[in-house]
């Protein structure tokens, strides 16, 4: 049986992704701050700024999916709430590669999240980014920069590294769209400033299945856009959530609004970037490739 260990297991994208590896026969461990209460997997700990990880937690394993990360969207984004972004992804990449060294480990691969905020963002259109364009300088560009630049670590030493560079990822378990949903129950649909930023996202069983595919396919190495292949803009995302519900009213919240609100982290919100991926077609194949079919699947409508 082949092993698997993921950090940030308990997360979002994290378990959906352990119970699809599970239900494929992979023994999945967690490596977590917390303790597990599903019996399905084993738990791990580890403490990070201690830079401590339970080494049963990495004895053994072929894969280690690094998904841990403090949520963009938790809280105001102060110097102590940006080092947690900074250290929860960066930190914790080099603290796993320093122990896989240092225990002699041996690793088929190692598949690390990015995100597409790696990419210059805009509030109004933009160039076409893919996953051979620069980077940005923006705080976020900055932090998966240096993620990424850690996860290469492991490719200096010879084990498969893959990047993950993930769009908005849609599932009705998402912060977000969970609160965009709550408000249809006011009778209204938010759009972010103008609603011309771009808005890359990918349907949750799309990006779990682009995680196995980067597990499984040796031919997949390096950075890999995880986004659908239909580009939209924040207006025609909720555009395509009001036709689907069939009755709230749009509205648009002034970018002063939010950045009055939430300072620069409002930037996650009232910017976006239009994202293809080079692998689109080749290695991906995507069961949800427009955002109506995504909405009418997610919002229980298909
Ligand atoms: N969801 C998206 O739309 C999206 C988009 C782009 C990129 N990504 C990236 O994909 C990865 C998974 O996303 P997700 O949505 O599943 O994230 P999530 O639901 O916020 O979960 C991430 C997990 O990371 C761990 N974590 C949180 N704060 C931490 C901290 N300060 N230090 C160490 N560990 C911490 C938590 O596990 P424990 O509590 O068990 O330790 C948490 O369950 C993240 O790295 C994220 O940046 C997600």
């Amino acid at each position: 049986m082949k092993k698997v260990l993921i950090t940030g297991g308990t997360g979002l994208v994290g378990n959906a992704l352990s119970i699809k590896l599970k239900e494929k026969g992979y023994e999945v461990s967690i490596l977590s701050r917390g303790t597990g209460n599903n019996s399905d997997f084993n738990y791990y700990k580890w403490d990070i700024g201690n830079k401590y990880i339970d080494l049963k937690a990495i004895e053994n394993q072929d894969y280690i999916i690094h998904l841990a990360g403090e949520n963009l969207g938790a809280k105001r984004w102060s110097k102590l709430q940006k080092q947690k972004i900074y250290n929860s992804r960066v930190k914790s990449s080099e603290l796993l590669f320093d122990k896989i060294v240092a225990n002699n480990l041996k690793l088929k691969a190692f598949i690390t999240a990015s995100a597409v905020g790696i990419y210059p963002s805009f509030s109004d259109g933009g160039a076409e980014f893919n996953e051979s364009s620069d980077a940005g300088n923006a705080f976020v560009s900055n932090v998966c920069k240096d993620w990424e630049k850690a996860a290469d670590n492991f490719k200096n030493v010879g084990i498969r590294t893959v990047k993950i560079r993930t769009g908005l990822v849609q599932d009705v378990k998402d912060p977000a769209l969970k609160k965009t949903l709550q408000l249809t129950k006011f009778g209204i649909l938010p759009v972010f400033g103008k609603g011309k930023q771009y808005y890359p996202w990918i349907h949750i069983h799309d990006l779990v299945n682009i995680y196995i595919d980067a597990l499984e396919n040796e031919n997949i190495e390096g950075p890999i856009n995880a986004v659908a292949p239909e580009v939209i803009t924040n207006l025609q995302y909720i555009k395509t959530i009001k036709m689907i519900l069939k009755k709230p009213f749009i509205v648009k919240i002034p970018a002063f609004a939010f950045k009055l609100l939430f300072g620069e982290m409002s930037e996650i919100i009232l910017k976006g970037t239009k994202i293809k991926s080079e692998l689109n077609g080749e290695f991906i194949k995507f069961k949800y490739p427009t955002i109506e079919s995504a909405m009418n699947n997610l919002l229980d409508k298909s």
